[in-house]
């Protein structure tokens, strides 16, 4: 299987456009070590020729002129897009579903339904697509059992219902039902490997812990460094936990969660503006470095 990284950044992605934050002012100004970052997506193919898009960013225009494989190659109207496959119903990962309008047949999209309610309510982004071609829903059910997509050749996936947050458009935020958020198991029946995929990622509970194990790859969620990170930075007082994303260092972070498992590549996504580890010179790079984790950034790739 190829993963192709075509987002790593949290929503608002790295610099966002109205942030002044240290980061953001100076990746702007050029004085900071480190890489532009757009918003939250991947991409997955077991053949090299048909590609589930996991979350459609709003960055997705960018991203589709940066990886050939999804370009139009093969019709007057083509996209290597198989399928979509969306985690939650959050701003970041559905928006560029509406930049995808002019496909030519309804656009195959995998979620849950309490995903696909918000994305028919609070967000209707369903609804609007409804007066272009369409949407084909296939409900995700949440029962971790295994399911193809049809093209996605030698590829299973289970979706791992887990703790995070809703957007704040849906009548579950701060009050989640199960299937407001998923990671996602992508086995490859061709290597026996797989990628535990979850961007978004709260708590880790014990059956997350098990995919999290048994897992040949991890791209797990890095919004923060700290829990306190957007109150320093003079941004919200919101913490990262009321947001449903796990701090990554201190105790109980994902830092040393990872540290705890043996899985071969441990990778961190979702990085949000603030994170000090975007700055290539910060000791908290230098710690992820140190134990052994990877820092996604736009273009990535993986072979599984
Ligand atoms: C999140 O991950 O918490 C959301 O995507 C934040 C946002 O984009 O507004
Ligand atoms: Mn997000
Ligand atoms: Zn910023």
């Amino acid at each position: 299987m190829q993963v192709h990284v075509l987002g790593s950044a949290a929503g608002g992605g790295f610099p966002q456009w109205n942030c002044n934050c240290r980061n953001c002012r100076r990746l702007r100004g050029g004085t900071l070590k480190g890489r532009a970052r757009t918003q939250s997506s991947i991409t997955v193919s077991g053949n090299g020729v048909d590609w589930v898009l996991f979350n459609a960013s709003p960055d997705i225009r960018q991203q589709l002129a940066s990886f050939p494989p999804l370009q139009p190659g093969r019709a007057v109207r083509d996209t290597g897009i198989c399928a979509v496959l969306v985690v939650d119903a959050q701003i970041d990962h559905t928006t560029g579903l509406v930049v995808l309008r002019e496909h030519t047949e309804p656009w195959d999209i995998y979620c849950t339904r309490a995903v696909y309610d918000d994305l028919t309510t609070g967000y209707p982004l369903f609804n609007v697509l409804s007066h272009f071609r369409g949407v084909n829903w296939h409900e995700v059910g949440l029962d971790e059992a295994a399911f193809p997509i049809p093209r996605a050749d030698g590829l299973l996936f289970t979706a791992v219902p887990l703790k995070s947050e809703a957007p704040p458009y849906s009548p579950h935020r701060h009050n989640t039902i199960p299937g407001n958020n998923i990671g996602v198991r992508v086995a490859d029946a061709a290597t026996g490997r797989n990628l535990f995929y979850a961007p978004g990622l709260g708590e880790i509970e014990p059956h997350v812990r098990r995919y999290m194990e048994e897992a040949d790859c991890l791209l797990v969620d890095g919004t923060v460094w700290t829990d306190n990170e957007l109150a320093r930075e003079g941004i919200s007082d919101k913490r990262a936990q009321d947001m449903g994303h796990l701090n990554q260092s201190g105790a109980g972070g994902m830092v040393e969660t990872l540290l705890s498992l043996d899985c071969p590549r441990k990778i961190v996504i979702h990085i949000n503006n603030t994170n000090p580890i975007l700055d290539e010179e910060s000791a908290e790079h230098a710690a992820l470095v140190e134990a052994g984790i990877e820092i996604a950034y736009d273009g990535m790739d993986i072979a599984l």
